[in-house]
């Protein structure tokens, strides 16, 4: 099948961002246009594109489309505007390292340029970052798959928990990579996807993406991951993450942490699969993580159905933090990290960066 294409610049500096709505998946593939700055806000903050590599790509994006009106403009504008529009773009969701990590890269190529380059020559200059950004995804994408497409072995059942997929990405995915790349290299594997509660991204987006690779998944609820570990169908298990403390504590979707627990009462290896963009070594550990609380009403009335009384109090973190200890070994474009240490980590990370 061909890849899917999470996001698309189109045009020059002055074009806009097109994505696909993953609010509408799996009923209906289609895509909405952002071309200013709040359009691509709104779709961060509401998940039409979502996974912690693709907020950073959107947010990226974002930037040029926030600079657009004052591009032609003076250069004390550009850059109020430019230090406005990153801000603006860094308070949309703040578990996702990886979008602070691209707003990051825009603000060092506009601190490099700032002296010389003109208004114009500096949204140039930041959508080639963004479009950067966006090509150097689908290459680190592939090399996780490669590299975890190792430890999976023929005739394997693995689980997975939320959508870490070519739709979280640019476009193969980072713990999906690991499954597309070891059925892509003729290894029989069975896919147990769980729901992800409450906004159902392994339901919707997990077997959707791994229905149209032709891979076999089972949809389950996020409560029956347990016993089909115990039943003996889960041999492995690979999430991704949205952030890594430099201990190797992991934030991922709100439920990854009580799948590692799960899987280590059975003895089944977990993985944690994901780019050098999302590691966070600032923080010695997952304590540091902000962690996004979400509207309570997606839980008492998703998809559009009461489901709790009025009223009713609520709970709802976005995401939760799996502690190193649980996890088997992370999964990055450079290869396996294991055992999770901080040491290992510094060593596979500094070594190659
Ligand atoms: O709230 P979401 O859907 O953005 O959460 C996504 C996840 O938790 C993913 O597992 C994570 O971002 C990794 S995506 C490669």
């Amino acid at each position: 099948m061909t890849n899917i294409e999470t996001l698309r610049w189109v045009g020059d500096w002055a074009g806009h961002l097109e994505l696909i709505d993953q609010t509408l998946l799996p009923i209906e593939l289609a895509t909405i246009e952002c071309r200013d700055v709040e359009t691509a806000w709104e779709a961060i903050k509401m998940l039409r594109v979502r996974g912690a590599p693709a907020i950073g790509i959107a947010a990226a994006y974002g930037v040029v489309l926030g600079v657009q009106p004052v591009a032609s403009g003076d250069k004390e504008s550009f850059c109020r505007r430019f230090e406005e529009v990153t801000e603006y773009l860094a308070k949309s969701r703040p578990t996702a390292v990886n979008l602070f990590w691209a707003l990051d890269r825009l603000k060092r190529k506009a601190a490099a340029l700032q002296g010389t380059a003109s208004p114009k020559e500096l949204a140039e200059s930041l959508l080639a970052e963004a479009r950067a950004i966006h090509e150097e995804d689908r290459r680190i994408c592939r090399d996780i798959g490669r590299h975890g497409a190792e430890l999976i072995e023929d005739g394997q059942g693995v689980l997975t928990h939320c959508n870490a997929g070519g739709l979280a990405t640019a476009d193969y995915g980072t713990a999906l990579a690991v499954f597309f790349a070891a059925a892509e290299s003729g290894k029989r594997i069975h896919v147990y996807a769980d729901e992800t509660r409450p906004l159902l991204q392994g339901a919707r987006l997990t077997t959707w993406e791994l229905q149209q690779r032709g891979i076999p998944v089972t949809l389950i609820c996020d409560s029956m991951a347990a016993q089909v570990m115990r039943e003996g169908r889960v041999q492995a298990v690979v999430t991704g993450a949205d952030r890594i403390a430099a201990n190797g504590d992991a934030a991922n979707k709100i439920g990854t942490y009580s799948v590692a627990l799960a899987a280590a009462a059975h003895k089944i290896p977990f993985y944690v699969a994901a780019p050098q963009s999302t590691f966070d070594l600032s923080l010695p550990s997952g304590d540091g993580i902000p962690i996004e609380e979400r509207d309570p009403r997606e839980i008492t009335h998703g998809f559009g159905r009461q489901t709790a009384p009025d009223g009713i109090d609520v709970y709802n973190p976005a995401f939760d933090v799996t502690p190193a200890e649980l996890i088997a070994g992370l999964i990055c474009e450079k290869g396996l990290i294991q055992p999770v240490t901080a040491e290992r980590i510094a060593e596979v990370l500094g070594a190659c960066s």
